[in-house]
C-alpha cells in the first residue's frame, strides 16, 4: 500500500483481507470474457506503443471484479497503482495531492467514482485529458493559477452508477467495460480456486451448490466458501462435501437461487405491505431499515436480473415469478381464485 491510499478503512479491510485470493494475472481472472479479452488487447497496444493505457472505466454490481480488474490492469502494464476513493477525495488539494504523485505510466484507480463531488471532479477534467493540473493557490485576494504538468498516467474508475456520472467525466474515458453476473461454471471455476489457495477441499457437486447460490457474484461466492469452509471444520471433516455445504448455507439463510434475508424482506414488504406495489425505493428503505444505495446497488440489479421484481415509473413491483418464489399468492385480484 502506498501513501495515497484514501480508501476508507472498512475497504481498506477488505482488500489486505482479500489480497492473496485476488487474482492479479488477466490469466487468472475468470469469466468476463469480452470485457477480458479487448482490455488485453488495449493494454498490450499501450505497451507496443510504450504509451499509457487510455482511461478506462468499469461498471456493475459490487463484488463482480472491478478493483481486482484495476489491479490486474496496472500488473500487466507493469505499473504502480495509487488508489484513491471517490467520496474520501473531499478537497481539491487530495487529488491535487494524489495527481502531482505520479509517475509515468502509473494507473490511478479512483472506486466509487460517482461520488466524487462535482468541483474535483472539474480538476480531474484536464488532468485526464492534457496531463495538466490546474489549480488555484494562495489565499482570498491574494490567488492565482497554475498549471503543473502531469506525467501520461492511466485512470481506472469503479461504479456500480455509470448512470449517475457526469457525461463530461463519462466522455474523457477511452474505455469502459461493463461487468456481468458469472454464471455458474465461472462461479464454480472461481470457486475451486480460491479453495486452493486457501488450502481446503471441496467436492465437485458442493462446489456447484455453492455458485448457483451465489447471486452470480465472485465476493459473495469466496465469502460463502468462506463460511462453509467454517462449519466443515467444526461439524464436518474438513473436507467441503455437498451434505455441510447445504447445512451451511441453510443456516446462513441463502435460498436456492442466493436470496438472502434482505432481498426476501425486499419482497415480501412489496408483496404483503403493499398489494406488490408499485411502491417507492424510499419507502421500502425506511420500512426494511436499508439505505436506499443497499437496495438499488446490492438487492435490486439482481432480483431484476432474476425476474423476480420488476422497475415502473411508478415504483418497484414485484412480478408473478417473484410471487411464485416466495410461495405466496396475490392478495386481493382473481389470482386468489384461479387455485
Ligand atoms: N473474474 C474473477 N476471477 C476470480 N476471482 C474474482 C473475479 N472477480 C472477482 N473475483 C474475486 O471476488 C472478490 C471481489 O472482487 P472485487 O474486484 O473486489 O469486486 P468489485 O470491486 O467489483 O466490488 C475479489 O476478492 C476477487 O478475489
Ligand atoms: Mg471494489
Amino acid at each position: 500500500m502506498n501513501d495515497n491510499n484514501v480508501l476508507s478503512s472498512e475497504e481498506q479491510m477488505e482488500d489486505v483481507y482479500e489480497e492473496n485470493i485476488r487474482p492479479s494475472l488477466f490469466k487468472d481472472y475468470i469469466g468476463q470474457s469480452d470485457v477480458k479479452e479487448n482490455i488485453k488487447v488495449f493494454v498490450e497496444a499501450a505497451k507496443m506503443r510504450d504509451e499509457s493505457l487510455d482511461h478506462v472505466l468499469l461498471y456493475g454490481p459490487p463484488g463482480l471484479g472491478k478493483t481486482t480488474l484495476a489491479y490486474i490492469i496496472a500488473n500487466e502494464l507493469g505499473s504502480n497503482i495509487k488508489t484513491a476513493s471517490g467520496p474520501s477525495i473531499e478537497k481539491a488539494g487530495d487529488l491535487a495531492a494524489i495527481l502531482s504523485s505520479l509517475e509515468p505510466g502509473d494507473v490511478l484507480f479512483i472506486d466509487e467514482i460517482h461520488r466524487m463531488p462535482s468541483y474535483i471532479e472539474e480538476i480531474l477534467y484536464p488532468a485526464m485529458e492534457d496531463f495538466t493540473l490546474d489549480i488555484i493557490v494562495g489565499s482570498e485576494g491574494n490567488s492565482r493559477n497554475i498549471k503543473i504538468n502531469l506525467p501520461p498516467f492511466t485512470l481506472v474508475g469503479a461504479t456500480t452508477r455509470a448512470g449517475d456520472l457526469t457525461s463530461p467525466l463519462r466522455d474523457r474515458f477511452g474505455i469502459i467495460a461493463k461487468l456481468q453476473y458469472y454464471t455458474d461454471e465461472e462461479l464454480f471455476a472461481i470457486i475451486k480456486r480460491t479453495a486452493k489457495v486457501l488450502g481446503v477441499e471441496i467436492e465437485d457437486d458442493a462446489a456447484m451448490e455453492l455458485a448457483s447460490r451465489s447471486r452470480g457474484t465472485p465476493r459473495i461466492a469466496n465469502r460463502l466458501l468462506k463460511r462453509v469452509r467454517d462449519f466443515s471444520l467444526v461439524k464436518g471433516n474438513g473436507v467441503i462435501d455437498i451434505d455441510i455445504t447445504k447445512l451451511a448455507l441453510d443456516k446462513l439463510k441463502v435460498d436456492k437461487i442466493g436470496l438472502d434475508e434482505t432481498d426476501y424482506q425486499l419482497l415480501k414488504t412489496i408483496a404483503l405491505k403493499f398489494n406488490g406495489g408499485p411502491v417507492g425505493i424510499e419507502s421500502l428503505a425506511s420500512i426494511i431499515g436499508e439505505e436506499v444505495s443497499t437496495l438499488e446497488d446490492v438487492c435490486e440489479p439482481f432480483l431484476l436480473q432474476r425476474g423476480l421484481l420488476k422497475r415502473t415509473p411508478r415504483g418497484r413491483m414485484i412480478t408473478e415469478l417473484g410471487y411464485s418464489h416466495l410461495n405466496i399468492t396475490r392478495q386481493g385480484t382473481l389470482f386468489d381464485f384461479e387455485d
